[in-house]
């Protein structure tokens, strides 16, 4: 079946860029992304392409190209629904917070909303695609309400996860490193094989059975988490022996069959993604009673808690044991650059440890609004205070903490904040930001993760 529309359900981080750039790349398709959030369809619809509700390098560009033309936002789902041939789920599934798998198991709550809300509106057949991350075995569950709550039309369920990582997501989104598609009906893997084969090659597109699929999303993750924990955990005894975390990970890079990415040693690793998708794959094992592979996989997770308070543990035992009363300047709230997104931000942990000492936080980040800060620190934001600009948040200040890589971090007057601060004048440095030699120079007591 050629398709001609498309609906997404999950006007999100995934399903805004992901719709935008398969608009984009296919004018003959039209595109509607559908959202019960009013506030966020309303800033996809915003004449103002500043106002996106997701910050994304060169996204403004895409969505200014395709919208109004073949791209379409709105609240409308039934509409939607009904109208195409082809419906994404792309909706969040966070970690549950209650019952049964609480803290561990994915929330397939809104999954299950947009099955049944499916099966009810649907009139004709429909291919239905997995674009969130899912528990291995969901496309079964989704079958079983389609097939015994709809209206006798057919269904056909597809595993097509997204690799994309936020920060970069327009340019992954053009040139994935592939696109995998699970499936068992054939026609349905060749309909949305057709729709990425306007741009991505065909030797990229990779057809595997839907479990496989469905898995291989958290095994990815999870690969990639661990490989953050293992060199974090390398870092801790870079500190201890006078090794630098860099130079191993660059020697250790070199050989190809370990490879260079994904070795930057940090304050730890956040973003929506990781922690929750470890935890569900943790639970997911735990389930099928593999409590070795539970524990080999958690312990990726333990890691990085550690990772994360031992850097605020740092920064109060080197401020002489104590950062009460202390005004401590935080540079970077999302938890990485080039995103507004903050969820599961080691920024956010490493506050709440120093307001839990009573410092006096401020923090300033180039694209994370005061509103999210405050959110973000719920029950405690009376207690932190947030700058809009990166010398007035540095002025007086003990010491100062990096937690997001952002570039024009370094391109600072870093003489300037040297000169506003109290003495001694403390970096730590989260992300290996900085030139240490520089920074020393000026006369910082410079410390960073792994050095
Ligand atoms: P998000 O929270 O940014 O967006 C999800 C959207 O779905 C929200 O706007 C919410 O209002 C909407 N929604 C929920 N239930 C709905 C319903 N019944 N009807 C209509 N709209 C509904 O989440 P996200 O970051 O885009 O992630 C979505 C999925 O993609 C998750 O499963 C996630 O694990 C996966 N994923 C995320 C990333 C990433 O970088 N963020 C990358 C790959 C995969
Ligand atoms: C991740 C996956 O990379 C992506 O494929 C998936 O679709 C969604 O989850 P994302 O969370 O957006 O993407 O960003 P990513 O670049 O993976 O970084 C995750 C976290 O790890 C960030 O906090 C980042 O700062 C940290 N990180 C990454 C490190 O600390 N060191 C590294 O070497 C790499």
């Amino acid at each position: 079946m050629k398709i001609k529309n498309i609906c997404c359900i999950g006007a999100g981080y995934v399903g805004g860029p992901t719709m935008a750039v398969i608009a984009q790349k296919c004018p003959d398709i039209k595109v509607t992304v559908v959202d019960l959030n009013e506030a966020r369809i309303a800033a996809w619809n915003d004449v103002d392409f500043g106002k996106l509700p997701v910050y994304e390098p060169g996204l403004d560009e895409v969505v200014k190209e395709a919208r109004g033309r073949n791209l379409f936002f709105s609240t409308d789902v039934d509409k939607a629904i009904e109208e195409s041939e082809m419906i994404f789920i792309s909706v969040n599934t966070p970690t549950k917070m209650y019952g049964a798998g609480k803290g561990m198991a994915a929330d397939l709550k809104y999954i299950e909303l947009c099955a049944r809300q499916i099966a009810r509106v649907a009139k004709s057949d429909k291919i239905v695609v997995e674009k969130s991350t899912l528990p291995v075995r969901t496309a079964e569950a989704i079958k079983s309400i389609l097939d015994n709550t709809g209206n006798g039309v057919n269904f056909q369920i597809l595993s097509n996860p997204e690799f994309l990582a936020e920060g970069t997501a327009v340019t992954d989104l053009h040139n994935p490193d592939r696109v995998l598609i699970g499936g068992n009906d054939a026609e349905a893997i060749q309909s949305l094989l057709e729709v990425y084969a306007n741009w991505v090659p065909k030797d990229r597109i990779l057809t595997t059975n839907v479990w496989s699929s469905e898995l291989s999303k958290l095994t990815a993750n999870a690969f990639l988490a661990q490989r953050v924990s293992s060199i974090n955990a390398i870092s801790e005894l870079c500190e201890k022996t006078e090794a630098d975390v860099n130079e191993v990970a660059r020697a250790i890079g070199m050989d190809s069959r370990i490879g260079s990415k994904f070795l930057k040693a940090s304050v730890g690793f956040g973003g929506s993604c990781f922690q929750k998708d470890i935890l569900n794959l943790v639970y997911i094992a735990k389930s099928y009673g593999l409590n070795e592979v539970a524990d080999y996989w958690e312990q990726v997770v333990i890691m990085n808690d550690h990772q994360k308070h031992r850097f605020s543990k740092n920064i109060v035992q080197t401020l002489y044991n104590t950062v009460s009363g202390k005004r401590i300047a935080m540079l970077g709230w999302a938890f990485k650059k080039d995103t507004n997104d903050t969820r599961e931000s080691a920024a956010i942990t490493v506050a709440q440890d120093l307001i839990a000492e009573q410092a006096n936080v401020v923090v300033y980040d180039p694209k994370v609004s005061h509103d999210q800060i405050k959110f973000d620190l719920e029950g405690i934001e009376d207690k932190i205070k947030v700058e809009t600009n990166p010398y007035e948040a540095c002025n007086n200040a003990h010491a100062i903490a990096i937690l997001t890589e952002w570039d024009e971090f370094k391109t600072y007057d870093w003489q300037k904040i040297y000169d506003s601060m109290s003495k001694p004048a403390f970096v730590f440095d989260g992300r290996n930001l900085l030139d240490k030699q520089k920074v020393k120079e000026i006369g910082f007591v410079y410390s960073a993760v792994g050095s």
